[in-house]
């Protein structure tokens, strides 16, 4: 059956590495992951936002990954991405997730607290685990100052006071990233000292890095050379990443290097091959370009091969 995240997470922080938690929309997407975690021996996090149960519906997205599961023999945990309200949470609970997120981080502390409490309780009562956010997702620009980071990042002693309140599993935190392929104007920059502070407040707790996408540059490059315009895009470098798999961050969102490793090789395949027209021709080389990318994360990045 789906696991949850509990003992991924316990392993991943006593190990110094983490579990990608990777985005899924449709079969090539869920395939091409799948099949590097298999080749890795890699636990894995597949995650279904509300955006990829309207596209694709609820139950198309569980019956591919309950396949995905049959098919690999892996530990798989089917999470819920970014749930904005009690309800979502609800119905993914009610149907077969194993783990959601809760994130009402756009609504003031106390606000923040009852809702997020609200799920942990339905989910608890489900053998469901609950993450939620708290700060603000956003991009750090070349001449951010003190009183801005500590406007927009989550605040350490205000992480393990949330923690406590709410009895939640896992929690996302604001330290410089954010969604999309956008992510820094300038350097690259992650407030490192933050985490390790929330690391020394909240012990042995999995924090989640959400927006962490490299937005690899060879991707980027595949797109614009073949008719895409996506110029100045930036992600967060892998060696930070790395770094943060090391400390207390348990799980790692990817969603962009998934939709650029997909897209550029769709663009350099239709661009070559003109009098193509039959889908399986361009949408098994992007099943490829992903299964590769998400390889290297796990080999590389995550540092989870091997680690069932
Ligand atoms: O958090 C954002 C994820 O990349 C999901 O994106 O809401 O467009 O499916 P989406
Ligand atoms: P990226 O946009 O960096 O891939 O982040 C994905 C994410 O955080 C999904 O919740
Ligand atoms: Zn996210
Ligand atoms: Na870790």
């Amino acid at each position: 059956p789906l696991v949850t995240t509990t003992e991924m997470f316990k392993k991943a922080y006593e190990g110094g590495y983490a579990i990608g938690a990777f985005n899924v929309n449709n079969m090539e997407i869920v395939q091409g992951i799948v099949d590097a975690a298999k080749e890795e021996q890699s636990p894995l996090i597949l995650q279904v936002s509300a955006g990829a149960r309207k596209y694709a519906k609820h139950i198309y997205l569980v019956k591919l990954v309950e396949a995905a599961l049959e098919d690999s023999n892996l530990p798989i945990a089917l999470h819920l991405d970014h749930g904005d309200s009690f309800e979502i949470c609800k119905d993914c609970v009610d149907g077969g997730f194993t783990s959601v997120m809760i994130d009402a981080s756009h609504h003031d502390f106390d606000e923040n607290v009852k809702i997020t409490k609200q799920v942990v309780e339905y989910a608890h009562a489900h053998g469901v685990v609950v993450e939620a956010e708290l700060g603000r997702l956003a991009g750090v620009e070349d001449d951010v100052n003190v009183a801005d980071k500590d406007a927009r990042f989550t605040d350490p002693e205000q992480a393990a006071e949330f923690v406590a309140l709410t009895g939640v599993d896992s929690l996302a935190i604001a330290i410089g990233t954010s969604h999309g392929a956008y992510k820094f104007k300038g350097d690259p920059y992650l407030d490192f000292d933050r985490l390790k502070k929330v690391g020394e407040l909240l012990p042995n707790f999995p924090i989640v890095l959400h927006g962490a996408s490299t937005v690899l540059p060879e991707f980027v490059a595949k797109c614009n050379e073949f008719g895409g315009n996506i110029p100045g895009a930036q992600g967060v470098p892998e060696d930070m990443l790395r770094k943060a798999a090391t400390m207390s961050v348990c799980k790692i969102n990817i969603d962009t290097d998934l939709r650029l490793a997909m897209t550029a090789s769709i663009r350099e395949y239709l661009a070559k091959n003109p009098s193509e027209f039959d889908p399986r021709k361009y949408l098994g080389p992007a099943r490829d370009a992903i299964k590769g990318m998400v390889a290297h994360k796990i080999k590389n990045v995550l540092g989870s091969s091997h680690k069932l």
